[in-house]
């Protein structure tokens, strides 16, 4: 019995210190992992179209609640998800090129979104928000999202098949990724605004993009709120 004591006294002392790391786990920030897998997106149900079109509005002020990996999983591949086995999109893009990308920041780092994953890579790990809005000229809506899509063009993708047309081709296909992800922000309940009016090259900077990319839109989300 008493040569038991030791040992039976060592496993109380290793289950307290096992407590112990498990509380350090619990109270110490996780760290967000590289790559984040977006739950499946809904293909049904939901407002009509109609209703979606009827109600959309441009909201400009949010609730402080994080959006769910659902809503954001919907959200962007609403933008960019894949719906064929051929590997086409939820937006049109010319020639099938998809010379457009979708950024997602929240409180917890800069995500690029992966549409053949249906995931989201992270590209800065932090909060970029604020620089965000420091790039979109301070607008409110960009300070108090909890969410911010960016969508971005790589002009020289389309170029490769239309030359001097890629640049209005990405534009035209912003517009489409925006506003279905602006339709679906409406059927999700939530709230969003397209804001255009912004540095280029500072949102290029915060995005680690050169030149070579063209950012064209910036959608803050987050849950309807009037204030
Ligand atoms: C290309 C484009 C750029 C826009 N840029 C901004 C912007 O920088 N800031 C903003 O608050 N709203 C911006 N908006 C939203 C418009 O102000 C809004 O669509 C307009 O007032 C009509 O309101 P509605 O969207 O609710 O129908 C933009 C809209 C478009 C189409």
């Amino acid at each position: 019995m008493r040569a038991l004591l030791p040992i039976a006294l060592a496993a109380l002392l290793s289950a307290g210190g096992c407590a112990a790391k498990e509380e350090e786990k619990t109270t110490a920030e996780p760290p967000a992992p590289a790559f984040k897998e977006l739950p499946e997106p809904s293909r049904e149900g939901g407002l009509s179209l109609h209703e979606a079109i009827a109600g959309r509005r441009s909201t400009r002020t949010y609730g402080s609640r994080k959006l769910t990996g659902v809503e954001v999983g919907q959200l962007l591949w609403a933008g960019q998800g894949i719906t064929s086995p051929r590997g086409f999109r939820t937006a049109p893009s010319a020639g099938a090129l998809y010379p457009m990308f979708l950024y997602y920041a929240d409180d917890v780092a800069l995500w690029r979104y992966e549409p053949l994953r249906h995931g989201l890579v992270k590209v800065v790990d932090g909060d970029v928000r604020a620089e965000i809005a420091t790039a979109g000229l301070e607008q409110a809506p960009l300070k108090r999202a909890p969410g911010i899509i960016i969508v971005v063009a790589k002009p020289a993708i389309s170029a490769i098949k239309y030359r001097g047309r890629a640049e209005r081709y990405c534009t035209i296909e912003a517009g489409h990724i925006g506003q279905n992800i602006l339709l679906t922000a409406e059927v999700l309940g939530l709230g969003a605004c397209p804001v255009g009016a912004f540095h280029d090259a500072e949102l290029l900077d915060v995005l680690e993009l050169g030149d070579d990319y063209l950012p064209l839109y910036l959608i803050p989300v987050g849950e309807a709120f009037e204030p």
